[in-house]
């Protein structure tokens, strides 16, 4: 017994005995780190009621103990104690059926580096967002140096090249060599305009988020020879997303198309946009192979879990061996100030 008192006395985690009686938690004896750690003296804890002591006390430090002594077996809680500014983890055993002993083990170094991670956690995936927002305007920003200059070069290139032409008599020996320049500049003029598509789709600011899938899909479906349908629910008009919101819908939905064309040997693929009042969700659905094993293996459904999570939205796969799959993407309309989370939780769990 007195190696017991010995390990009670000595041990570093704050140890507590109490008895409960008529519903009321009284102390019976702690060990000298509860005194360390609590800050109070043995003397003046032994046979006062736990609400004396912790009158402002969570519900949870109380209920550990009579739960455990309840169902006779070990009870757990963790939590914040406001009283000591720490974080807790108390571990209830009974021993007698009136009496318990609690352990708390400190945890707040843990629980600091774990908020710090989930800060960072959070931080990054709004980066994340952001990074693709920013891509987003600087691929605008070049197709539209493309389109303004380059492309008017082009375009009063063609024309002096058909005045000359028309001028020259048919027999001219420069005529088939300016008919030549004449073919060239147009494939460029066609190169100049499929790269500023490829930029950044004029349709997507133009026409909105509906139709610029629906050009995504053509592209990207039909040279693969996959059927397709768009299924829209709910108004775009009444129910409209915010640009970035667009934007990150729209080239993750590129990521699922591409997905789907690369992995899933489909024949066809369904694209279902919904709008709600506060929601939109854009499921990319194919009939292919499903997947198998795990889907961390790429970055692509990574990076699309990250940058919906920092919208406040969420990504969910439906997938099963031969069955095809069905990425879900799911994002608050309007984002909170337009802004992207930074810490704060999402909004849709
Ligand atoms: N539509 C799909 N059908 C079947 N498997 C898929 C589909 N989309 C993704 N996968 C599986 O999930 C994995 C991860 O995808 P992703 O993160 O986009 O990376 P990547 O495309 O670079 O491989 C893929 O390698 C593939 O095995
Ligand atoms: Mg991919």
């Amino acid at each position: 017994m007195k190696l017991y008192r010995i390990l009670f006395e000595r041990v570093f985690d704050p140890i507590a005995l109490y008895r409960v009686q008529d519903d009321m938690i009284i102390f019976v004896d702690v060990n000298p780190a509860y005194e360390r750690v609590m800050k109070l003296s043995r003397e003046d804890l032994i046979g006062k009621t736990f609400s004396e002591v912790w009158p402002n006390a969570e519900s949870r430090w109380s209920s550990v103990i009579t739960e455990c002594l309840k169902h006779n077996k070990t009870a757990h809680c963790i939590g914040e104690s406001i009283d000591v500014n720490s974080y807790f983890e108390a571990i209830a055993f009974p021993i007698q059926p009136d009496m318990a002993a609690v352990i708390f083990l400190d945890r707040t170094k843990l629980k600091r580096s774990d908020n710090a991670l989930k800060r960072r956690q959070k931080q990054l995936q709004a980066l994340a967002a952001k990074l693709t927002i920013t891509e987003e305007e600087t691929r605008r920003n070049i197709a539209s140096d493309l389109h303004d200059r380059l492309g008017y070069e082009l375009i009063s290139q063609l024309r002096t090249l058909r005045e000359i032409d028309s001028k020259l008599d048919s027999g001219n020996i420069i005529k088939d060599s300016i008919n030549e320049l004449i073919k060239t500049t147009q494939n460029i003029i066609a190169e100049n305009r499929s790269l500023i598509f490829e930029l950044s789709p004029p349709v997507l600011k133009e026409a909105g988020l509906n139709p610029a899938l629906e050009e995504l899909a053509k592209n990207i479906l039909a040279p693969n020879k996959i059927q397709w349908h768009i299924i829209t629910k709910g108004s775009a008009d009444e129910f409209k997303a915010d640009d970035s919101v667009c934007i990150i819908l729209y080239r993750m939905a590129r990521e699922l198309l591409i997905n789907a064309v690369k992995h899933s040997g489909a024949s066809n693929v369904n694209i279902i946009i919904n709008r709600k009042p506060e929601i939109i969700t854009v499921a990319i659905e194919d009939n292919g192979a499903g997947m198998f094993g795990s889907s961390n293996k790429g970055f692509g459904l990574f990076s699309i879990r990250e940058r919906l999570l920092a919208l406040g939205g969420n990504f969910k796969i439906i997938s099963e061996q031969g069955k095809g799959l069905m990425a879900v993407m799911t994002c608050p309309l309007k984002l909170k100030n337009g802004e992207i989370l930074n810490g704060s939780e999402n909004i849709i769990s």
